[in-house]
């Protein structure tokens, strides 16, 4: 992506002759583009899939942090700075001077943006905290409706609820599950009235490995929420792997087990104790081979970035050099074959039971770009050029 980007021109030009070819409805190719990338956000472009990275606001006047940011990455997701307590520090007085500042530095140097979180135990504020029962549960959908009404239509996907489970797949006991045992379905539903453009996900950790209680209780909870209708289209495996939670060798077989429930999945806040380099080339490689995995985040930039600083535990040493994880990723980004634009066909080797490639159903797909025909900024005017695109399921792009 990054080089299309650079290359405005032959940006456009690709753009009006492939707007001659989907009128002509003849099949897309774009030349050169699934040669190996070096970097990761082109490298998972290839399959028409996004690596992202968590910003920190604070680290956005560090010039080497954002010269490695702005070149790796195409997906952002805040740190801290859209969580609760950054985003209404007193009740019902919201506060998108953080929040805004990353989606600003994001959306500027071509990347979308995921949202994290809205309704969570963690980084409450400390008037949340004090809350319970009816009236923390109205300042949960108060909270939901104030900053997705300031985000609507601007993010790709928004962490709804966050690490609602215990390790026993029992529900955590947060204030916000003293509120009712309906409270998440609540949050979800809330969610899809304020912003029907983004998508909505689950987000939690530990639920990697298909053998664990957590994984079950999450998997039942989709589940449930597909056959009643509770709006959810994603879930966020946030795949922190620490020496005593490691690669599972059933994580493919999770996100297969959940993408075949009707949902999306996603690696959202990667990182891996001294970077393992046969852990990292695993977990991409269990999302490069389901179909419905979009995407790819580690939860910062360099080593010294990590919330984990003490365990090394990202692709890029505080230096700025890419560690030998972060070649290991490549090379599995850059070994996915493009993503299908038509169901698996009858003996295929892929994993995932879900034939949809990522993608909304009234998507243009370039058969070797893997991207999209997106509108800029959904103009509706004659003439408008239209440009290849990350695909991303927003409306533009329908
Ligand atoms: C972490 C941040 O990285 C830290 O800076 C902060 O002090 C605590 O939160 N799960 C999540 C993330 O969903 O929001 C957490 O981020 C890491 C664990």
């Amino acid at each position: 992506m990054k080089r299309l980007l650079r290359d405005g021109r032959h940006r456009l030009a690709l753009a009006s002759v492939t707007s001659v070819l989907v009128a002509a409805g003849v099949a897309l190719i774009a030349p050169g583009l699934a040669q190996a990338a070096d970097t990761l956000g082109a490298a998972a472009a290839q399959s028409g899939r996004y690596f992202g990275t968590a910003i920190a606001g604070g680290r956005l006047n560090d010039g080497a942090y954002t010269t490695i940011a702005a070149r790796e990455f195409n997906m952002v997701t805040a740190e801290n700075e859209m969580k609760p307590d950054a985003t209404e520090p007193n009740q019902n007085q919201f506060n998108f001077s953080a929040g805004d500042q990353i989606y600003n530095w994001a959306t500027s140097h071509g990347m979308k943006v995921r949202g994290h979180t809205l309704a969570w135990h963690g980084q409450q504020p400390g008037w949340m905290q004090q809350l319970s029962g009816s009236a923390l549960r109205s300042a949960m959908i108060n909270h939901i409706n104030g900053v997705m009404g300031h985000y609507k239509g601007k993010l790709t996907a928004w962490d709804v609820v966050n690490e609602a489970y215990n390790e026993d797949g029992s529900r955590r006991q947060s204030n916000l599950q003293g509120t009712g045992n309906d409270w998440i379905e609540v949050a979800f539903r809330t969610a899809r009235a304020a912003d029907p453009s983004v998508r909505l996900c689950y987000n939690d950790y530990n639920i990697e490995n298909w053998n664990y209680a957590k994984t079950q209780a999450v998997y039942n909870m989709v589940k449930d929420f597909k056959s009643r209708g509770v709006p959810i289209d994603c879930v966020g495996f946030q795949t922190h792997f620490t020496g005593g939670s490691s690669l599972p060798s059933t994580f493919q077989q999770t996100l297969s087990s959940f993408a075949a429930l009707g949902v999306d999945v996603a690696l959202t806040e990667v990182d891996v104790t001294n970077a393992s380099t046969t852990q990292y080339a695993g977990l991409t490689q269990a999302c490069m081979n389901v179909s419905r995995c979009i995407g790819i985040t580690v939860w910062g930039v360099r080593d010294s970035d990590s919330w984990r600083s003490s365990e090394n535990p990202l692709l890029f040493a505080g230096g700025g050099n890419k560690k030998p994880a972060c070649t290991s990723v490549l090379n599995a980004l850059n070994a996915a074959t493009p993503t299908p634009t038509g169901p698996t066909p009858t003996g295929s080797t892929s994993t995932s039971p879900t034939p949809t490639p990522p993608g909304g159903a009234n998507e243009i797909r370039g058969t070797q770009s893997g991207r999209c025909i997106d509108v800029p900024n959904a103009s509706q005017n004659n003439g408008t050029r239209v440009q290849l695109y990350d695909c991303n399921r927003q409306s533009n792009q329908q």
